[in-house]
């Protein structure tokens, strides 16, 4: 376990802060063991996720796709949240103002604890209708077919933003809101390279937010934020948010 030095500048804002943000990425679930897209260990390196994830591969090919996510699901459902996600949920705890925008699809977050999350992505456990758009949570496969069909006979799709797709605009614009309105804007676990949520961070700073990065590599928001921590998150976030409570503690002494 690394040890990490921390400004008195960031506790004593932590400390103060009303309106706490968090954008995610795919590097806080890798500690869960959840693969990172890209990055050392990243499954780009083995995998062409720009290519099973779109419309048309899923048109052409949905059983390759349908493989592909149920590889992903089952994943998911054998790990837990790690000491970065539960940190984040003690963090909406104290904060009057608290929420995370997520890029990760796997609904970590929630198993957490946390309630004020804006998935930015989708969320890779809920499926719908590519004809009638209904909503399905549990997929039936029927005999004989490898992918499940919705009753009006359209085929079921995962429920996440795919390469060309539009994000929900509502989740959008409450991320937007959200990092315009942040005292404290942090940044985490993610390559920041995937757009619109890669200009989140820039929102906040734009609007005075204290920008925060917490990485295991620099990216190309680094030099542009606040302060910038190089490791793993599951140690950064809990071992800072140890310091934030050990003040408070002592300012009510
Ligand atoms: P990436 O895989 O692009 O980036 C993950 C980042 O996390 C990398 O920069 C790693 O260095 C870092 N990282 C890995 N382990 C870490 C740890 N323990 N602590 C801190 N950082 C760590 O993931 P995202 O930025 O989330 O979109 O990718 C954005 C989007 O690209 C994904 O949501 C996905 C993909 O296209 C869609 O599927 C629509």
């Amino acid at each position: 376990m690394s040890h990490f030095y921390f400004s008195n500048t960031l506790v004593e804002k932590l400390s103060t802060a009303r309106h706490v943000v968090a954008l995610t990425g795919a590097g806080i679930s890798a500690e869960s063991g959840i693969a990172t897209f890209r990055g050392a260990d990243g499954i780009w390196k083995k995998l062409k996720p720009e290519e099973l994830a779109s419309m048309e591969t899923f048109m052409c090919n949905p059983d390759l796709v349908w493989e592909w996510y149920e590889y992903r699901r089952k994943i998911i459902h054998n790990v837990t949240p790690n000491s970065g996600h539960y940190t984040l949920a003690k963090m909406e705890k104290y904060y009057p103002y608290f929420s995370i925008s997520t890029q990760n699809v796997d609904g970590l977050h929630f198993r957490a604890g946390n309630k004020n999350v804006f998935e930015l992505h989708g969320n890779i456990l809920r499926n719908r209708c590519v004809v009638c758009g209904r909503k399905v949570n549990d997929v039936e496969f029927k005999k004989g077919e490898k992918i499940p069909r919705c009753e009006c006979g359209g085929m079921i799709r995962p429920d996440v933003v795919w390469f060309g797709e539009m994000l929900t605009p509502e989740v959008l614009y409450a991320s937007f809101e959200e990092a315009a309105t942040a005292d404290v804007y942090f940044s985490i676990g993610t390559s920041a390279v995937v757009y619109p949520a890669a200009m989140l961070p820039a929102e906040a700073k734009k609007n005075g937010a204290y920008v925060v990065e917490i990485n295991l590599e620099p990216t190309p928001l680094s030099t542009q934020v606040d302060e910038s921590f190089l490791g793993k998150v599951g140690e950064i976030l809990p071992q800072l948010w140890q310091l934030v409570e050990m003040k408070n503690n002592q300012d009510c002494e």
